[in-house]
């Protein structure tokens, strides 16, 4: 048995964070669907296995469900939700559906010893979303833990070492869901913290190197930092041939594009083909209102940039792109609980037709660890601390339709905040920070006269890895200076209010 975690997929949109809690505590996992074979979990040699939460009731006519054979390989299971309930089924434990589907926060309270809760509160928050719930349990397993709701919220076999949970341990929301995978690997399958970002680096080179061989690949850079981290990485595997593409789409920051191809060349050795299709873009977004076709066409219009790039240089097989595990989540289109929320022009925004060969090596991750690796590739602090830049740019942040004129108000705006944030010592506090230009014009009065112009607003928020965040509150001086500069310093922008939404209900980009 390997030093390692196989998580078998049944459909939640958790699953991945169990993936990410997992290698928090430094132990290398990897997701396989379900239904996959005896013969490859064999060959993966888990020294655990995690079978995952996921939208199905048990009794469903199709819900997934695997070879009992798993639960006797002598190797320790935890199930999650769905994953406690298919262990249920599969032990011929009753299932019923709950009387009260139970969906948000419980207590949870710990009837007996526990080995899975060793160290765990009494009472401790958990989160909880399902509706089936487990009613009678086999003589060999325990139950240790419940809530007001759900007798049987926790069980356990000793002698099978096999642990079920109806709540999400996975989930910030339980308070001590960390604890409770860290017992899993280390207490109960005896596992040792030897994952880190440094291996994973290492298996990406090989995994790329073998499947890119003597091709190319191109990679389009945002100035963000995971494409840039990603370009660090492909250049490691690849050298010479990654194309570096970076276009300006006159969506950008101010004075962006010069400054970002400076320090690509100079600072980072990026042998970068600049493109500037800035008129195209917004020729094609013309009267353009809709978010999610202002996505769609822009997502177009970098493909074509990219198809003229190819043009030129000739030969290109993969394209590759610094998606992220939450772009793919907010993306995707699936039934059940996770549902489309925007097209992330990196995921959602392609077209079908397109013939590269798509690499993301970072589909897995979250910011925070493409930002380790980054470091590990010594990249330096300016560009692992840059705030998240989305794709379309500040065409999602000029609400309604985008105009020359008024990406530069947007732009000049944009740069007076970003420079109080660095006098007020704000930037590196702050997950993302940003104006939005409103197509809505207000009454105002500058000396003696009368102004009818546009009202901004500025977004600032807190949060671990954009799936959730907080608006964050900006002292008051700080914010008075600011709106002070824009109004007097900004042609067209007369009023500016400060955005106090946080994530969810709101997402972070108005668009
Ligand atoms: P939302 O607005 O969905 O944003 O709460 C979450 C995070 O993702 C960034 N974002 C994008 N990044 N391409 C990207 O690379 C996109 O199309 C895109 N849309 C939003 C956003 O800035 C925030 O950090």
């Amino acid at each position: 048995m390997k030093n390692n975690v196989l998580i078998l997929d049944f459909g939640s949109q958790y699953t991945k964070l169990i993936a990410r809690r997992v290698r928090e505590l430094k132990v290398y996992s990897e997701i396989m669907p379900f239904n996959v074979t005896i013969e490859k979990i064999k060959n993966f040699q888990p020294g655990a296995i995690i079978l995952s939460g996921g939208p199905s009731s048990i009794y469903g006519k199709k819900s997934p469900k695997i070879k009992p054979e798993i639960l006797g390989l002598s190797i320790p299971i935890l199930g999650i939700c769905y994953g406690l309930q298919l262990i249920a089924y599969l032990f011929k434990m009753k299932v019923a559906p709950a009387k009260n589907r139970e969906y948000g926060f419980a207590n949870l309270e710990i009837v007996k010893p526990s080995r899975l809760l060793k160290n765990v509160n009494n009472n401790s928050r958990v989160w909880m979303s399902h509706g089936d719930k487990i009613s009678q349990y086999p003589e060999d397993f325990i139950v240790t833990g419940k809530t007001k709701n759900t007798e049987i919220t926790v069980i356990e076999s000793n002698k099978r070492n096999i642990f079920g949970v109806q709540f999400h341990p996975e989930v910030i929301h339980t308070k001590e869901g960390k604890k409770i995978i860290y017992n899993f690997l280390f207490e109960i399958s005896n596992l040792k913290p030897d994952w880190n970002m440094d291996n994973f680096i290492k298996s990406s080179i090989t995994k790329i190197k073998k499947k890119v061989g003597t091709q190319k690949i191109m990679l389009g850079l945002s100035g963000g930092v995971d494409s840039t981290v990603l370009a660090l990485l492909l250049r490691k595997s690849i050298g010479d041939q990654l194309i570096p593409v970076f276009i300006d789409t006159g969506l950008l920051r101010k004075n962006e594009y010069k400054d970002l191809m400076d320090k690509f060349k100079n600072q980072l050795n990026l042998n970068v083909h600049g493109v500037d299709a800035s008129k195209i873009f917004l020729k094609n977004l013309k009267k353009i209102r809709s978010p999610e076709r202002k996505r769609k066409i822009i997502g177009k219009t970098f493909i074509d940039t990219f198809r003229s790039v190819e043009e030129k240089i000739g030969g290109i097989n993969f394209f590759a792109q610094g998606t992220l595990y939450p772009d793919v989540i907010e993306s995707n289109s699936v039934s059940g609980p996770s549902m489309k929320i925007k097209s992330h022009h990196n995921v959602g925004g392609l077209p079908k037709n397109i013939k590269w060969e798509i690499i993301e090596p970072f589909r897995e991750l979250f910011k925070d660890e493409v930002r380790e690796i980054g470091k590990d590739l010594g990249l330096s602090e300016i560009f692992i601390n840059r705030h998240p830049f989305p794709g379309p740019g500040l065409a999602v942040r000029i609400i309604g339709e985008i105009r020359e004129d008024k990406v530069n108000k947007l732009q000049s705006a944009d740069e007076i905040l970003i420079e109080e944030l660095n006098n007020f010592k704000i930037y590196n506090k702050v997950w993302q920070a940003f104006v939005v230009l409103l197509p809505v014009k207000s009454v105002g009065v500058m000396g003696d006269i009368r102004t009818y112009e546009n009202v901004a607003v500025i977004r600032i928020v807190e949060s671990i890895d954009g799936m959730t965040a907080d608006w964050y509150p900006a002292p008051y001086g700080f914010l008075k200076k600011v709106a002070n500069r824009i109004v007097n310093e900004v042609k067209g922008i007369n009023r500016v209010t400060y955005d106090l939404t946080s994530k969810p209900p709101g997402t972070i980009e108005w668009e």
